[in-house]
């Protein structure tokens, strides 16, 4: 059987200051440099969702995108998209918004929700430059 993957890319912004309360201010900084501003920075993120399957006979489709695309825009940018990651989102909660922490999140909510269909990989760029990929191992 030929297994085929597809991807729906979804775009929002979101706040955050990166740092664990458990740690002094000084290695907070020493830690997060930048990303430990007090008073919250934001980034531009992008969120690449691959799901993969079968092609199904009857529609010639592995998943209808349209269902990925409504699934994941109430799940994730719905709740995400313009808040702050710390302080909004409660599935970040009491969670360091590290752009790790946030693809293992998004994983945790999504492989369930996206069923039948089966989530193969999520890629979430936090920059241009910089990008985190899990595959649920
Ligand atoms: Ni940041």
């Amino acid at each position: 059987m030929s297994i085929v993957s597809i991807t729906r890319i979804v775009r929002f912004n979101a706040a955050h200051r990166v740092y664990n309360p458990a740690l002094s201010d000084a290695e907070n900084q020493r830690l997060f440099g930048k990303c430990n501003n007090p008073n919250w920075h934001g980034h531009n993120y992008t969120l690449e969702v691959t799901v993969e399957g079968a092609v199904e006979p009857r529609t010639g489709f592995v998943v209808n995108l349209a269902d990925i695309k409504a699934i994941v825009e109430r799940e994730i940018v719905d709740v995400v998209d313009h808040k702050n990651l710390n302080l909004d989102v409660p599935f970040m909660s009491g969670t360091i918004p590290s752009t790790e922490n946030l693809v293992l999140a998004c994983w945790r909510i999504l492989a369930p929700a996206v069923a039948p269909a089966r989530l193969a990989k999520l890629k979430l760029w936090e920059t241009e430059n910089q990008y985190v990929e899990y595959d649920g191992r």
